[in-house]
């Protein structure tokens, strides 16, 4: 037995974390390949990256010994000092936006081509009318055509290109910054509120904005002055008329991005409230439906959606506004425009060509503002999406190195543990300590509301403390390698929440390198292998999120194995027999008894007396407080005697304790 408990499968580096780290690094070697970017080489540069990570990055050779190694069992001594490198997500922001800034600057030239090949069309106008017509020349008019029409294909063709590119730079933003977003979220929810997660749908938004006419737009505004440039040059009075309508578009511009960037803010803040309830309701659906409470949850969501309706409609109509302005005046200015031409013509000033070739060139130098000031929105949007994304990944916290420890015996130590929840003045757990050996159990008995689960969760590193520490083999949790030290702690939650996916793979906490072996070993030692025998597909039962079609024991159960598997030294059970039959109950009095006999650590929080006969030591906890710690006889001797003094009121029960 000691055999077993002593060979870990699982100091190896995991395949899982290999797959969130992986895409940043491997992404950012890249992204230096990638300087050598052009039209020919786009569709297998970054479009191949944008399915990669998951698939071919999953067992990257060198760093981990493929699914066979990992499990049966054996020993990784040599695996000891290997290290996870660092993940340093503001890096992978910066690489991320590397990649951005050096596409957009591919996208410039392009840009930048297909803007001056804009004029094409203007000059041919103009050659016709002042060249061709007045010297009658066929040739003239041929070569010109060809030349024209050449230009006219390039353009198009640049203009293909551009978006070409941007629309992978929008897939290399997504691939770049997918899983890092996703890591810093699911870390940064260990002392927020799991809100972070929503981030990944900011991602979603800058990756709609990359490839958005707005961007196109915003991109084609720096090319007004040149357009404005050869209007001037045409004849200056026209260049002024256009100069003097930029200005007031930008006025436009300014008044609009004023006048709607509150309702704009507060229809968003609005709606990501709406999508929050709306995300709770699909996690709640049962209660919802058996309390009846549709009405309800829809008159939340309602109202929620008719504030971000009623200020997205305010922010539309402002928008709207600004828009017919701006494009009426830009129709007005092409009417002066040809209206002051044609005078200048009359004045044989400039020729007719000349003015119809200025009037178009104006309307190219004005739409992309137009186009800016209607895409606004997006950008506003866009802006807080990547503020959210930026905060996000350079607040959290740098994962140092760290190195990888010897396999934990299970020592456990507790040291002045203080939890006040953020943003409250509570003291739920309130300065305790303790001491716990390997192999030990020790059960934690308390009323409700005593602080139990909060102990345990610290116990597990799932919230940290406010102050003081948990020592697993007296280094604390905090200083451990995430992934080692979750490796070698089991831990059953209250609310027992299992995966989509089959029971097997919940068992194997969805670790694709999880062997039968290993899976069919925390079954047995959770006690739960005849249980999962009974059921029509066995292992290979599929369970839903909500965990049907398991009843609350049998997930429980289920869970428990969960908790059991890969050998973990240290195992916190929170409330594991509060679904259980006396059946259950008896398997899980086993479990913590085999748990005892292969040298795991175990703690259990319990209200019911039945498992407190197999463990060493029992806690009583009353309001975040340590009351009684001892051996479980002292403990138990303790309480009934405390009870009999209850039922002779005379003595009181601080006599005698
Ligand atoms: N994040 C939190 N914010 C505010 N109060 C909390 C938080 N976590 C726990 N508490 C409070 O701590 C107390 C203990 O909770 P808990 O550990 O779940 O008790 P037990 O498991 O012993 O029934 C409760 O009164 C609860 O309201
Ligand atoms: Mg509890």
């Amino acid at each position: 037995m000691k055999d077993t408990a002593d060979s870990g499968p699982t100091t190896d580096t995991p395949p899982r974390a290999r797959l969130v780290l992986q895409p940043v690094d491997r992404i950012d070697t890249d992204a230096q390949q990638r300087v050598k970017l052009n039209s020919t080489r786009l569709g297998e540069t970054i479009e191949g990256k944008a399915n990669e990570p998951i698939s071919s990055e999953a067992s990257p050779p060198g760093n981990y010994n493929g699914p066979g190694g990992g499990g049966g069992g054996g020993g990784r001594g040599a695996e000891f000092h290997k290290r996870v490198g660092p993940q340093d997500f503001s890096q992978s922001l910066k690489n991320g936006m590397a990649a951005v800034r050096h596409n957009l600057g591919y996208v410039m030239v392009m840009t930048c081509a297909t803007n001056l090949l804009i004029l094409a069309i203007p000059i041919y106008l103009f050659q016709i009318s002042d060249r061709v017509l007045t010297s009658r020349s066929t040739d003239t008019l041929v070569m010109l055509t060809i030349v024209i029409t050449g230009a006219v294909i390039l353009q198009t063709a640049f203009d293909a290109v551009r978006r070409f590119i941007l629309m992978r730079t929008a897939v290399e933003v997504a691939v770049q910054l997918g899983s890092p977003i996703l890591s810093a979220a699911a870390a940064a929810s260990l002392n927020g509120s799991g809100r972070e997660y929503q981030t990944l749908g900011d991602l979603q938004q800058l990756r709609g904005f990359i490839t958005s006419g707005t961007l196109l737009s915003f991109l084609d505004v720096p090319f007004a002055p040149l357009f404005i440039f050869a209007i001037y040059l045409v004849h200056p009075d026209l260049g002024m008329i256009v100069v003097a309508t930029s200005l007031v578009l930008l006025v436009i511009a300014l008044v609009n991005q004023r006048t709607t960037a509150k309702p704009f803010a507060e229809a968003n803040l609005a709606q990501s409230k709406a999508n929050m309830h709306l995300d709770s309701m699909s996690r709640n659906s049962q209660i919802i439906n058996a309390l009846a409470m549709i009405p309800e949850a829809v008159a939340i969501w309602g109202k929620d959606t008719a504030a971000s309706l009623t200020s997205q409609v305010r922010a539309q109509d402002r928008n709207i506004i600004s828009s017919a302005f701006s494009r009426g005046v830009r129709l007005l200015t092409q009417i002066g425009m040809l209206g002051w031409g044609a005078y200048l013509a009359i004045q044989g000033e400039i020729t007719g060509g000349m003015v119809i070739a200025a009037s178009i060139i104006a309307g190219r130098a004005l739409a992309p503002i137009e186009g800016s000031i209607e895409g606004w929105n997006g950008f506003i949007l866009t802006r807080g999406a990547y503020g959210r994304i930026r905060t996000l990944l350079q607040n959290s916290k740098l994962q140092f190195e760290k190195l990888r420890l010897p396999r934990p015996e299970g020592r456990l130590d507790v040291e002045r543990l203080l939890f006040v929840p953020p943003g409250t003045k509570q003291v739920v757990l309130n300065g305790l300590s303790f001491q716990l050996n390997p192999g030990e159990s020790l059960a934690i008995i308390g009323n409700s509301g005593a602080g139990k689960t909060t102990l345990g969760k610290m116990l597990v590193g799932s919230i940290l403390p406010t102050s003081g520490n948990v020592r697993l083999d007296l280094m604390d949790l905090r200083n451990w390698e995430p992934r080692q030290l979750g490796e070698n702690i089991g831990y059953l939650p209250q609310d027992v929440q299992l995966f989509p996916g089959t029971i097997k793979d919940n068992i194997g906490r969805m670790r694709r390198d999880a062997t039968d072996d290993q899976i069919f070993e925390a079954a047995t030692l959770a006690d739960v292998h005849q249980m999962i025998a009974t059921l029509p597909q066995g292992y290979e039962t599929m369970v839903a999120a909500d965990g049907s079609p398991l009843s609350g024991g049998q997930k429980q159960r289920i869970a428990l194995a969960r908790a059991f598997f890969g050998n973990p030294k240290l195992v916190v059970l929170d409330e594991p027999n509060s679904n259980l039959d006396t059946a259950g109950d008896k398997a899980l009095a086993r479990a913590v008894e085999h748990a005892r006999r292969s040298r795991i650590s175990v703690v259990v929080i319990t209200q019911k007396p039945a498992l407190l006969d197999v463990v060493d030591k029992i806690m009583l906890l009353t309001d975040g407080t340590i009351t009684l710690f001892g051996t479980r006889d002292t403990v138990l001797q303790r309480i009934k005697q405390d009870q009999r003094a209850r039922k002779t009121p005379p003595k009181p029960i601080g006599g005698q304790t």
